[in-house]
This record gives structure tokens, sequence and C-alpha cells, in this order.
């Protein structure tokens, strides 16, 4: 038994900050943001949406390209880490919006890895035969964590979502995820404030997202190669054999450098960074659902998706579309 993804879809919040408008508001140039980031401009939630808002957008999008109503759902699984809310969580608000009853809803947390591992979950589900048809979201509305004083995370990141409906099926499909992570580097991307731990431990910590780029970077250019590696000798795989890259848009020059190691054309890697910024774990779905419907991504075709965040977390999966 293997799952396949039998529909995607994907959700963008009207309101759309520029670079430009960014020049406003701290100390940066276009310049700086396009020659480090790739980043042109970013979608941002309005005051009143919510991460359920754009979830509630992509998987509706996502089941009518399946073709499935909410009785066909047997599992709901939300890659975020800016819920509306502690509890219910957001899979539970995604049901009542959808008119789902009965079936799991839970979210994943692991930042920008989220959907890698919210996919990687449900293809377990449906492989073991427990759940028939899954579906799968990455919904994130990092704007509200962002500090919007510091110039060097929040020309980075924006909000979205992007989903995708899994199915039981006799072939793959989902041929293989991987899913990894190493708290050693806790301190390096974070957001400290949670429920058991009100105060932040640290005077300078912020009620912010915090993060070290520089180290961020280099750790995630090298994890993402080694993450590529592994997933192409597990399925005794060359890098030739990847017809399609599609890589969490954090930065244009992590892209790259993950691009050169498959030995990749940049023609043969989807790019969403610059329309949209890092909106963590909805990069990966939304930059697949684009792909899928501008008709780039054909049945058939094998897919390689992979992401990296906070925590660290990182993963990947290999797709037969
Ligand atoms: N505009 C102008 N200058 C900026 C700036 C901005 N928005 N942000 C930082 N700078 C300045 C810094 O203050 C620093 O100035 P200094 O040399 O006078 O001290 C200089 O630019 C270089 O800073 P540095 O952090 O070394 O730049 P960088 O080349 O590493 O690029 C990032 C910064 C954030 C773009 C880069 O490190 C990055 O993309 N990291 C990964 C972040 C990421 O993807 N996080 C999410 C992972 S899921």
């Amino acid at each position: 038994m293997y799952s396949r993804i039998i529909g995607t879809g994907r959700y963008l919040p009207e309101r759309v900050l520029t670079n430009a408008d960014l020049e406003k508001m701290v100390d940066t140039t276009d310049e700086w943001i396009r020659t480090r980031t790739g980043i042109e401009r970013r979608h941002i939630a309005a005051d009143d949406q919510t991460t359920c808002d754009l979830a509630e957008g992509a998987v509706r999008e996502a089941m009518s390209a399946a073709g499935i109503g909410p009785d066909d759902v047997d599992m709901l699984v939300v890659g975020t880490t800016t819920p509306d809310q502690i509890f219910p969580n957001v899979g539970c608000l995604l049901q009542k919006r959808l008119g789902i009853h009965g079936c799991a809803a839970f979210s994943v947390e692991a930042a920008c890895t989220g959907f890698i591992y919210a996919l990687g979950v449900a293809d377990k589900f449906i492989r073991c035969g427990d759940v028939k048809t899954a579906v799968v979201v990455g919904a994130e509305t990092l704007s509200r964590i962002v500090d919007w004083t510091d110039r060097s995370s929040c020309v980075l990141f924006g909000d979205g979502a992007g989903a995708v409906v899994l199915q039981a099926a006799d072939e793959p499909g989902i041929v293989s995820t991987h899913l990894h992570a190493d708290g050693k580097y806790k301190d390096l991307l974070f957001y400290p404030t949670g429920v058991s731990k009100k105060t932040p431990d640290r005077e300078d910590m912020q009620d912010v997202l915090t993060m070290r780029g520089n180290e961020v970077f280099k750790v995630a250019v090298s994890t993402l190669g080694r993450i590529v590696d592994e997933t192409l000798e597990a399925n005794d795989l060359d890098k030739h054999d990847i017809d399609w890259l599609i890589p969490h848009q954090a930065n244009m020059r992590i892209i790259k450098a993950t691009a050169r190691k498959l030995d990749m054309p940049m023609e043969r890697v989807i790019v969403t960074v610059q329309e949209h910024g890092n909106t963590s774990a909805a990069s990966v779905p939304m930059a697949l659902d684009l792909a899928v419907r501008d008709g780039r991504i054909k049945r058939g075709e094998r897919l390689l998706l992979e992401a990296f965040g906070g925590g660290f977390t990182w993963g990947s999966a290999l797709i037969t579309y």
C-alpha cells in the first residue's frame, strides 16, 4: 500500500508587502534584500485573518482538485508553528470549517519542515492501512511573530498556506519520506514564548522570532546537501533521476546550493521565494501547487521535496507524481 497525491491547493492573503515598503520600515534596501535572499515581495495576513483562515482556503482548493467531499476525509494533519490558539489545534478548527466530523485531526510543530513532517506522518497512516484519504496542510502566519524592527529577520518572512490530498494507492505516490531533527541547534532560530515557560530565561530574549541568520545559513546548506544524498541512496537513484526539485523557499542562495548539489538546472527547480518570502511550513506545498497548476509538473514525474527549519528540523520526500 502506498499514498499518492490526488489534489493540491494554496492560498495567499491579499496584502502584499514589497521590499520598497520595507525600506520605509527598517534600514534596508531592495537591492540588499534581493541580492542576499532573492525575495522581492511577500504576502501578509489581514489583521483579522488567522492561520486557520489561510489553511481553509488551501484545503478547499485541494479537495476540489481531488474531487472529494468532507465525508471522504479520514485524517487531517496540519504543519504549523503559528496556530490560531494552543487548543483546539488548527486541524480541529479546520474540521469545523469544512464540516468534517470524527476523524483524527492534529497539528505537527516542526517549524519550516512542518509540511514535510505532516506528509511523512499521513503517508505512514495510509501505508499501514488505517487511513484511506488524508488532507495534509502547511499553513503559517509568521508575520505575527516577526520583529518588524529587526531588519536582519523581518525582510525574510511571509504568510500563506498550501495543502495536498493523499489517497491510498497500489503504486507510489510517495516513495519515501526522511525526517530528522537536532535540538542542539535550538538557540540559532527560535520563538521563545510558550505556555509552560512564560518568562524568557534570558534577559535579552524578546517575544519575537529570533535568528542567527549567518549560522542558520551555513547549517541549512550542508544539511540539505546531506538529506538529498540520503534520499537518493535510500532509493538507489542517481541525482539525474530527479525531474523536479521543490525546495523550502527560505533563501535563493540556499535553493541554488541544493540545486547545484543535484546538478540540476534552475529550470527544473520550483522557485517562489521572490514572490512569497519564507512562508515556513506553507512554502513547499504552495510551490508544489503552483507548478502542478501551471502545468510544469506532470503525472509520472519524479519530485524531490525538501525543507529545513527551526529546531533544527529537516526532511525530504521523494514522490512519483
Ligand atoms: N538590510 C541591510 N543590511 C542588513 C540587513 C537588511 N535587511 N540585514 C542585515 N544587514 C546587515 C548586517 O547588519 C550586517 O552588517 P555589518 O556587516 O555592518 O554588521 C551585514 O548586513 C551582513 O550581515 P549577515 O547576517 O552576515 O548577512 P548574510 O550575508 O548572512 O545575510 C541573511 C543575512 C539573513 C540573508 C542570511 O544569513 C540568511 O539567509 N540566513 C538564513 C536565514 C533563513 O533562511 N532562516 C530560515 C531558515 S528556515
